[in-house]
């Protein structure tokens, strides 16, 4: 069967520590894996903008011994027609693995639909998967595990990350407290999804509006940009509701003392979060920001031995 990654909870909670474990160690033997030998080569797709995802992924599919084609679907047949199950199915012809950032989580499933290859979401509108996997495997390097730590989430609460933190969070056995503002709270259809797993896992979900509430003993304190691609002109106000979920030096506070401070970048510094949090003691950005690398190297290498 063909393994997907489209979804944080494509993974079940033994998968996803697999995953992390074989991250941790490709992180330690950088250049020591090579199943993409050959080289097969990895289709990298990109409907939206990127810096991280777009450079982990070519850097890791050459350093796994594969050949990264990263495209940007504008030079392409996508937006001129060509549907995206044909897409699929052609580019299953030719590449090992799919890689694809886009917009609607529907556009996502078409090619997975038709694809012969693993499918990966690098970003949708509802989820940001590989994301989570980096920062589930920061929070193990610095906590030595994810279970029973509580993560706090403030900001919009409606976005791809706060749904990941979501399902991911959950999967790795995490007290997930999500923080927004009201009109700003995630789909209950996904916190109904990571209740049940947080079930199986030992972990809990709460969605709040109050953002000392959430980051109150936190571990790990998470924010995200108040206005995400795509969102620029969407007509809402997407400054002031959000100024008190804004993460500096008063709302971490109210966290642990130890507590890590994650951003997926790119940063809107003044806005979502204040330059003293981003560059100061707790924050583990840069970090998380590497591990896009080791953890990507690691989901491709788990989907195409799964695939096999
Ligand atoms: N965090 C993240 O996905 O960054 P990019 O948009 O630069 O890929
Ligand atoms: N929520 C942001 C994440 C960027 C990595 C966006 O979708 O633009």
């Amino acid at each position: 069967m063909i393994r997907h990654f489209l979804r944080d909870d494509d993974l079940t909670p033994a998968e996803q520590a697999a995953v992390l474990d074989l991250a941790a160690r490709m992180k330690t033997d950088r250049y020591g894996h090579q199943p993409l030998a050959g080289p097969k080569s990895v289709a990298v797709l990109f409907d939206k903008q990127s810096l991280r995802t777009r450079i982990s992924f070519d850097v890791g599919i050459a350093e796994l011994g594969g050949h990264p084609l990263v495209v940007d679907t504008q030079v392409t047949h996508f937006g001129r027609g060509e549907t995206l199950a044909d897409a699929g199915r052609v580019l299953s012809r030719y590449v090992a693995a799919i890689v694809l950032r886009t917009h609607g989580d529907d556009r996502i499933a078409e090619v997975a639909e038709h694809a012969t290859v693993p499918v990966v979401n690098a970003l949708t509108d509802t989820y940001h998967p590989c994301q989570m996997l980096a920062d589930l495997l920061t929070v193990r390097e610095r906590f030595g595990g994810t279970a029973g730590r509580i993560l706090a989430y403030v900001g919009d609460a409606a976005n791809n990350m706060a749904h990941s933190y979501l399902l991911a969070g959950a999967t790795a056995g995490m007290h997930v407290r999500i923080a927004g503002p009201a009109g700003f709270q995630p789909d209950p259809e996904i916190v109904a999804r990571a209740e049940k797993i947080a079930a199986t896992t030992g972990g809990s979900v709460q969605v709040l509006t109050d953002p000392a509430e959430a980051v109150r003993g936190a571990h790990v304190v998470a924010t995200d940009t108040w206005t995400s691609m795509g969102q620029e002109s969407d007509g809402l106000d997407r400054i002031t509701p959000f100024l008190p979920y804004q993460v500096n030096a008063a709302l971490l506070g109210y966290a642990d003392a130890d507590v890590i401070v994650l951003h997926c970048l790119p940063a809107h510094r003044g806005e979502e979060i204040t330059d003293e949090a981003l560059d100061g003691p707790h924050s583990a950005v840069f970090d998380q920001a590497e591990n896009r690398l080791h953890a990507q190297k690691a989901l491709l290498t788990f989907l195409l031995e799964e695939s096999a």
